[in-house]
């Protein structure tokens, strides 16, 4: 895979070079850089044992854009290493993207809609309806693994791909999956709609092909004291649990 898209990189350098020596494009490359750092527009994290993304640009521009290939360190049991072959300025081929969860449980039954309508990079606008639920808060958390080959159970562990400490949804430093809590009314139902911007439908934070899950408690969101806090913030059993999936737009 690697090997690959080396390869194809080389080729599009080649073409670009060989494209370079038209007047037309000699005039291209006068225009100023469209950034002078490439790491200064990509979201940096610091966790410990974080490892710099490296970034390599080919030599010259191909109508106006240079094309940038960046590559991020695989993270030990989250994350395999991911490769990009992107131009810049960007050219978005798809504005929007949609994706779904149909939640089930013992008790609780729903649905979980996820919107990102600006781009790759947008924030995801999160809908659901749920039933069934005890009134008051319930933990709602993205989970690594969208396996339910054992119920909610084989999800795995909150979608971790930085390996920091559990928080809120407001933390800077929390898992990608942390959503926090929502809130189900004297019937058990739960109506909300949220806007996260550390989960994604691209990308390597996407939540695609993995879980959504209902706690039957409260997310003490990082803020419990002990250790259970740091790592799941005390929300206790999972009530229901959907794989997310790729849907039709539906807005
Ligand atoms: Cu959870
Ligand atoms: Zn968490």
């Amino acid at each position: 895979m690697l090997k690959l898209t080396v390869a194809s990189l080389f080729v599009v350098c080649t073409s670009i070079s060989s494209s370079i020596a038209s007047p037309r494009s000699a005039r291209i490359m006068a225009s100023p850089l469209p950034f002078e750092n490439e790491a200064d527009v990509v979201l940096k994290a610091g966790y410990p044992g974080w490892k710099p993304t490296k970034f390599k640009r080919a030599p010259q521009p191909a109508q106006g854009r240079f094309l940038y290939y960046r590559q991020t360190p695989k993270v030990e049991k989250f994350r395999s290493a991911v490769h990009e072959l992107y131009m810049r300025p960007y050219n978005y081929a798809k504005l929007d993207h949609h994706a779904v969860a149909v939640v089930t449980g013992e008790k609780v039954s729903g649905v979980v809609h996820f919107y990102q309508l600006n781009g790759p990079t947008s924030a995801v606008k999160i809908v659901g309806n749920l039933t069934g639920l005890t009134p008051g808060s319930h933990g709602f958390h993205i989970h690594q693994l969208g396996d339910i080959t054992n119920g909610c159970k084989s999800m795995g562990g909150h979608f971790n791909p930085n390996q920091v400490s559990h928080g809120a949804p407001y933390d800077v430093s929390r898992h990608v999956g942390d959503l926090g809590n929502i809130k189900a009314n004297s019937y058990g139902v739960a109506n909300f709609e949220v806007t996260d911007r550390h989960i994604s439908l691209n990308g390597i934070n996407s939540i695609l092909g993995r879980g959504v899950v209902v706690h039957a408690g409260t997310d003490d969101m990082g803020r419990g004291g002990n250790d259970g806090s740091l790592k799941t913030g005390n929300a206790g059993g999972r009530v229901g649990c959907g794989v997310i999936g790729i849907s039709q737009p539906s807005v």
